[in-house]
């Protein structure tokens, strides 16, 4: 069945009701800074300053509140919620920054979480109307959805493997309007995707180009990884939770072993701590920044997967994600007010080498799904959750 981290402790139900317990204090917290205003998609020197709703990562802060909110029930937390929901109706109403793919991140942890939460009728307007504007970036020859930048643009005529979390919204929207034409398209992007960026040995491509004429599948490039060829673990971690997604929707069991497998590349790359290097490249020993984020990202995919396996093998994966989430939550989760206002440190956003093309930003920081995916698998292991996704 693979590796199983023989001998490492699993995070307790004591210390996951503590952690739990920290995020809902910090939430509380900060949250007069951080109503009418987001956080920033990363810390600086531990502290997110306020931005505008206008990044593509302000979904995951609206996402802390829903599952501090599942936690606690403090009216607190449901009226910042609904404050912060308005606001992502009114950006996706004026089309402020959704000239990319990334409608799922902004709109399912927030809006979709609002509406299954609370039955928010803001919450289910804005989030069709991100669905519909998620599937303006669909390539019908190609049979893919369009990550970045103008349409057509042939620098970005490329799919990412991160937009695997993008597709759960285009479901949601064919289940809650019973138009299928979401649903067909997330289909199509799946398998796109999936066809392309596995590599023969289960490590993943960040992204993928394709033929502009055809649509026929070019070739892998890195945006954020070190360097083409290698595995940027966030790309491998958005892997693992992609096709644990993409089994849920689409029950089409060759997707099972590939999940299998491309798990198995993101463990047997792990450091002795469990929490990888930015990528996978990376070891012990190498002096390089952590990603804690992909550690939580990995851990709830495998929580997800865990649901539609036989007992035994979902047994396996619910003991590496309690590993792995103990050395989240002893190593890197935040246990004061006074060194952050965030919940995980040592996550790495945007790290650029001489080999890829990313900005340089938010490395060795917390980052705003770094908290949220983190606060997803605390919640999952405490109860029988029920997916923003
Ligand atoms: N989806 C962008 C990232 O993971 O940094």
């Amino acid at each position: 069945m693979g590796v199983t981290f023989e001998g490492y402790p699993e995070i307790s139900g004591e210390e996951i009701n503590q952690a739990l317990d920290f995020c809902n204090r910090q939430i509380l917290h900060v949250l007069p800074d951080f109503t009418d205003k987001f956080q920033q998609a990363y810390s600086e020197n531990g502290f997110y300053p306020p931005i505008a709703n206008t990044d593509w990562t302000t979904g995951f802060w609206t996402g802390e509140i829903w599952l501090a909110y599942e936690y606690s029930g403090d009216g607190q937390l449901r009226k910042a919620g609904e404050i912060q929901v308005h606001d992502f109706l009114e950006r996706i109403d004026k089309k402020i920054s959704v000239d990319h793919h990334d409608m799922g991140f902004l709109y399912s942890p927030s809006c979709v979480a609002a509406y299954k939460l609370i039955g928010s009728k803001e919450g289910r307007e804005a989030a069709i109307k991100a669905a519909d504007q998620l599937i303006t970036r669909y390539h019908p020859v190609g049979e893919f959805i369009q990550a970045w930048g103008p349409m057509n643009a042939p620098e970005n005529y490329r799919l990412i493997i991160d937009c695997l979390l993008n597709l759960p919204l285009l479901y949601w929207a064919s289940g809650e309007t019973g138009d299928n034409k979401y649903r067909d398209i997330a289909e199509k992007h799946i398998h796109t995707a999936v066809a392309n960026v596995i590599r023969e040995d289960y490590s993943t491509w960040h992204t993928f180009f394709f033929d502009m004429k055809t649509g026929a599948p070019d070739h892998g490039a890195t945006c954020q990884g070190y360097r083409d060829g290698s595995a940027w673990a966030r790309g491998q971690a958005w892997g693992v939770y992609g096709l644990a997604l993409a089994y849920k929707y689409t029950g089409r069991k060759e997707y099972i072993d590939l999940f299998r497998n491309v798990t198995e590349y993101f463990l047997t790359h792990l450091p002795k701590d469990l929490i990888p290097f930015w990528d996978l490249e990376f070891t012990d020993g190498d002096d390089q920044p952590r990603d804690s984020s992909s550690a939580s990202i990995a851990a709830c995919g495998m929580l997800e997967m865990s649901k539609y396996l036989e007992p035994e093998e979902a047994e396996h994966y619910r003991k590496i994600a309690a590993k792995i989430m103990k050395s989240v939550f002893d190593n890197y989760a935040v246990k004061d007010f006074e060194t952050s206002n965030g919940l995980v440190l040592h996550s790495t956003y945007s790290n650029h080498s001489p080999y890829n093309t990313c900005n340089h930003c938010g490395v060795d920081e917390c980052n705003a799904w770094g908290d949220y995916f983190y606060m997803e698998a605390l919640t999952r292991m405490s109860k029988d959750w029920v997916l923003y996704w």
